[in-house]
């Protein structure tokens, strides 16, 4: 069978009637789960069926945000189906999923509902006019030993804090991908500001990712306990290693960036939809051999992409000294904030 032949008018015409009755009465049924308050599958999607389902998914979108997001073309060659057929499972994707308009005062009144946490440093609290925002993903990416993961380890503790001492009372999902998760380390920063360590290991739910695919999977599970344990900060140490192991050919880039999209997308979507704090870290390979361009330059691209999410480059300086450089922010001034690593966690 040849993939993606074009399709003939009177093909489009059949295709039309045969479905436009199935997509009402699936539309309907639709809006009854929404009602309902039911988790919408993939199955649920109008001329989709269990078969669509399975080769949507084998095709790697999941669930229906990946669907909404994609165009009536892909869809169409993923699940072997017409492109106005393609173009109405999108559709209902986007109604299942409230993408609609809503009138700002909604959104207003959603952001009005973002919390800020302490990083343990005034200046780097200076950067972020306040500190770690939710509803939000923060990336901080650098070379190795930059501070990227003592940065989370002191967020994963901060984060318990009251709100007046700089935390949003709440639990940390560490999602460690390096093996570089030590709790030895969160002991020795608890306990040196003074809280209880046993407690404050209790409220961190870590979980070791194997493989990208293992990484989305853990993610897409996390909104099961991020009520269930009152999570509030969600951390993802490093979130770019895996891929770069999965996908190594030159020809795999597009597949790479593609799924790491999505990825990003379902933390974007957590951090929305449940109020909590994303804190991502990416590292930057040392490209002794790079004369020309920018050597820091994030591999992976501008993985946290531009106007979503708030993304700091980090650098050594001398000793325990670290050099943070905020980067593209849309909403924030452009600036650096010197700050340190010590055996008491992050510092002025
Ligand atoms: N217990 C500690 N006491 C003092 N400094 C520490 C301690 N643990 C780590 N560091 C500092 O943090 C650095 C490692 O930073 P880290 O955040 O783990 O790097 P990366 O950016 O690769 O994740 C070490 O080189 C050291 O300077
Ligand atoms: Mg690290």
């Amino acid at each position: 069978m040849v993939l993606n032949m074009p399709r003939s008018k009177k093909d489009e015409t059949e295709e039309t009637e045969q479905t436009e009755e199935y997509v009402e009465q699936a539309e309907a049924e639709i809006s009854d789960k929404k009602e309902e308050g039911k988790e919408l599958t993939l199955e649920d999607l109008p001329g989709v069926g269990p078969k669509g389902a399975q080769k949507l998914r084998e095709a790697g979108y999941t669930d229906l945000m990946a669907i909404a997001a994609a165009s009536a073309g892909e869809i169409s060659v993923a699940a072997d189906l017409g492109e106005l057929t393609a173009e109405k499972v999108i559709s209902a994707a986007r109604q299942a999923l409230d993408m609609g308009f809503k009138p700002a005062s909604e959104v207003l009144e959603h952001r009005k509902e973002i919390g800020k946490m302490t990083t343990g440093s005034k200046a780097l609290d200076g950067l972020f006019k306040g500190g770690i925002e939710t509803q939000t993903i923060t990336e901080a990416y650098g070379a190795f030993s930059s501070g990227k993961s003592q940065l989370g380890f002191q967020l994963a503790v901060n984060v318990q804090l009251p709100k007046e001492k700089g935390g949003l009372n709440g639990t940390c999902l560490f999602i460690d991908t390096e093996a570089t998760f030590r709790p030895e380390r969160i002991v020795q920063i608890a306990e040196a500001m003074g809280l209880d360590a046993k407690k404050v290991l209790g409220n961190i739910y870590v979980a070791r990712a194997y493989n990208s695919d293992h990484q989305m999977v853990l993610v897409e599970k996390a909104k099961d306990v991020i009520k269930e344990k009152g999570i509030k900060l969600i951390i993802v140490d490093s979130l770019t290693n895996h891929f770069r192991a999965d996908y190594t050919g030159r020809g795999e880039l597009a597949s790479r960036q593609q799924k790491l999209n999505r990825h990003i997308h379902a933390l974007q979507r957590l951090a929305d939809v449940h109020n909590v704090a994303v804190y991502v870290t990416n590292q930057v390979m040392a490209r002794p051999d790079m004369m020309f361009g920018d050597p820091t330059a994030a591999i992976g691209g501008h993985i946290v992409g531009h106007g979503t999410g708030v993304r700091i480059y980090l650098r050594k300086s001398k000793g325990e000294k670290r050099i943070a450089r905020l980067i593209d922010s849309p909403y924030l001034p452009e600036g650096e904030a010197v700050f340190t690593v010590t055996e008491k966690g992050i510092g002025d």
